[in-house]
Parts: C-alpha cells; structure tokens; sequence
C-alpha cells in the first residue's frame, strides 16, 4: 500500500519515498533487499579503495547479483565519483561504474531491478552522460545549492540534499539540513531527497514539507534486523551513543562524521603536511579502520561511521514493518496539520 505518492516514487517505480542510502565501504546488498522489498529503494554500497582493483569489481558485482537474487523491485548502487585532499581522482570510481554496467548487461534480470545510479562526493561529470546512456535514473549526493543547480543543469534526475548532520561524508561547507534541503528545493525542478539526520516518519513529513520528495537514510537502517552483514558490537555502539558523541574528522574526500573515539579524535586533530605519508597510502589505513569496526565489531580501534542521529536511535527496526510504518507516520502528521483549523487573528 502507498501512503505518499509522488513524482519521485513515480519515477523510479517504489510505493514509499524512503531511501536506504550508500555506506560503502560495507556490506549492504541484504539491507538494500529488504528496504527495496519493503516498498523504498535499496543501495549496495561500494566495498572501499582495495589494493587489487579487478578483485573491488568483483566483490562489488557480487554485491549487486546477491542483492538482484533477494529482490525483484528497483534498487541503487551508490559510487562515490571525487576527489582526495590533492584533487585527485581516484582510480576505483571508473572500475566500480563499469562492474554496474556489465552487471546489468550480462543479466536482464538484473538491469530490470539495477535502475539507479547514485554518484556522490564530488561532480560526476562524464559519467552524467553515461549513466543516462546505459538507460538508468542518476541520483546525485551535494552538500550546497550551487552544486545542486550545477548537477541539475548537467542533466541529473534527482538530487541528494546532504546536511552535514549526516554519518560519513559529509559537506565541506558544513551546511545543515534544515536550510539546505529548501534553498535546494527552490533552486532546481527535479526531485529532491533530504540526507542527513532522518529516523522515522516526522523526518520525512519535515522533509516533504521543505519541498523534498523523500528522504534518505543511513544510520537508522545501521540498526536493523536485516543488517545480519554488520558486526553487532558496531550496532550496539550506535544504540549506547548519546549526544555529542559524534565527531567530523578528515576522512577520505573531506569530512567525515564517525562516533567519537580515541581513533577519531586524533583523526579530527591531524592537519596533513607536505611530509606526510604517500595521501592514497592515508586514504587506504582510514578504509581498513572503517572495516575494522564494521567487520571485528572493533569500535574504540576502527571507525564507527554515523551520523548525529545515532544519539536518537535507541531500539533494532525490522525493515519489512519500518519502511510502510514511517510512511503511514509521515502522511498522519501531513494530514493531520492540513486538516487544523487556522485561525485568522481578530481584526486583520
Ligand atoms: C556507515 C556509513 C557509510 C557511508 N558510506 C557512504 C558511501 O559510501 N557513499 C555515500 O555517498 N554516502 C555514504 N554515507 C552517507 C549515507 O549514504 C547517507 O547519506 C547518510 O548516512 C545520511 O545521514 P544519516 O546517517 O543521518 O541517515 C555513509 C553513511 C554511513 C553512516
């Protein structure tokens, strides 16, 4: 059953405008099933910057056929497309936009449930034109307005308001949110969706009542039954977080919001100088640390990923009951406030 039906949840084919967004470098090809299962779109996120790049492909199209055998409704990959602290590009955006593609061409099944391809974490130029090529919808992640209209303009179908109250990357110019998502939503005419401190339906009303068409959340589905790939003391951490114990240090393309921890912390006060280690070297002992928590369940050693919400999440969601359950919440509250009767002040 739909609750909110848009022109998002028309365009990619899903009965909820609820997203389980990319968390690379883990394992999420169940989660994204079951959230597509649910009646929201799935991710399978990417599996991070491995030394052998034919063996990242591999892994990642495995992701993709697991996920593609669990469900039979539309899903997303998510491909981080930017920069490192030098500018440069790096080499596993290409590899991993090619294993989506050849996964989709080698298997019509597949390509029926891959239609979506989420770029994030800087401008995904050439590969705009590609995606459409290849016939999927291009969702694209920014953290301020005037990349959202430069997206918007270049040709991308949806944009992915990130407020910096998001887990992971988040946006360099640290914009929150709640003046995020509607400048975004003024600026440009395609679809938006509000990442970034979602948890249950009052996120998605708040979000379509700034002019978003969805939402899309990563920490809230951290916490989940479906999430069986995840180590569960990595969960646990998210549940025992309170306020404040979350922290934005250098990650890989620019800030990052982790829990906070001895890791992290020392991370947030390294500044990079010239006579550091090689930066790809830098880049590779951060992933291993992310897996580490993920993977071991080593929270104070590795790199929890979350988002500020982790203070707020305090019980384990069943997919199949959550994803309908906030829509239904989400058209309460609408429908609730439309139906209040306004009351005109005396005299004006
Ligand atoms: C563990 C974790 C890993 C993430 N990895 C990625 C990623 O690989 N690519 C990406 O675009 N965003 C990534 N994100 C951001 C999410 O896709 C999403 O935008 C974010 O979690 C939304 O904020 P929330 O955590 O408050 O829901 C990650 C977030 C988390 C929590």
């Amino acid at each position: 059953m739909s609750f909110i039906e848009n022109r998002y949840t028309k365009l990619l084919g899903i009965e909820h405008p609820i997203v389980q967004e990319g968390m690379g470098p883990f394992r999420t090809p169940k989660l994204a099933a079951a959230v597509s299962n649910a009646g929201g779109l799935g991710t399978v996120s990417t599996p991070g910057f491995p030394f052998d790049l034919k063996a990242a492909a591999r892994e990642f199209r495995d992701h993709i056929e697991e996920c593609a055998s669990l469900t039979d409704r539309p899903f997303a990959v998510n491909i981080p497309v930017g920069v490192d602290s030098n500018g440069d590009v790096l080499p596993f955006s290409d590899v991993y936009v090619e294993a989506a593609f050849e996964a989709r061409r080698a298997d019509p099944a597949i390509a029926e449930r891959l239609t979506v391809m989420t770029t994030s974490a800087g401008f995904p130029g050439p590969y705009i034109q590609q995606i459409k090529d290849e016939g999927m919808i291009h969702q694209h992640k920014v953290g301020a307005t005037r990349q959202a209209i430069k997206s918007a303009e270049a040709g991308v179908d949806v944009i992915i308001a990130a407020g910096f109250e998001m887990g992971g990357h988040a946006p360099s110019k640290e914009m929150h949110t709640f003046v995020l998502v509607p400048s975004i939503t003024e600026a440009v005419d395609v679809p938006v969706l509000l990442t970034g401190g979602a948890r249950d339906g009052r996120g998605l009303a708040a979000a379509l009542s700034m002019g978003a068409d969805g939402v899309a959340m990563g920490t809230r589905f951290i916490a989940s039954t479906d999430n069986a790939d995840w180590n569960p003391l990595y969960i646990d951490a998210i549940l025992k977080s309170t306020e404040g114990q979350d922290i934005a240090f250098d990650g890989v393309y620019g800030p990052c919001r982790a829990l906070k921890n001895d890791v992290t912390t020392s991370l947030s006060r390294h500044h990079p100088t010239e006579s550091d280690e090689d930066p790809v070297e830098r880049v590779r002992q951060k992933i291993t640390l992310m897996k580490r928590a993920q993977t071991e369940g080593d929270t104070e050693g590795g790199i929890v990923l979350a988002g500020q919400v982790s203070s707020t999440i305090q019980d384990i969601i069943t997919v199949a009951e959550f994803v309908p359950a906030m829509a239904q919440e989400a058209a309460e509250i609408l429908s609730r406030l439309s139906s209040t009767t306004l009351v005109t002040p005396q005299g004006v």
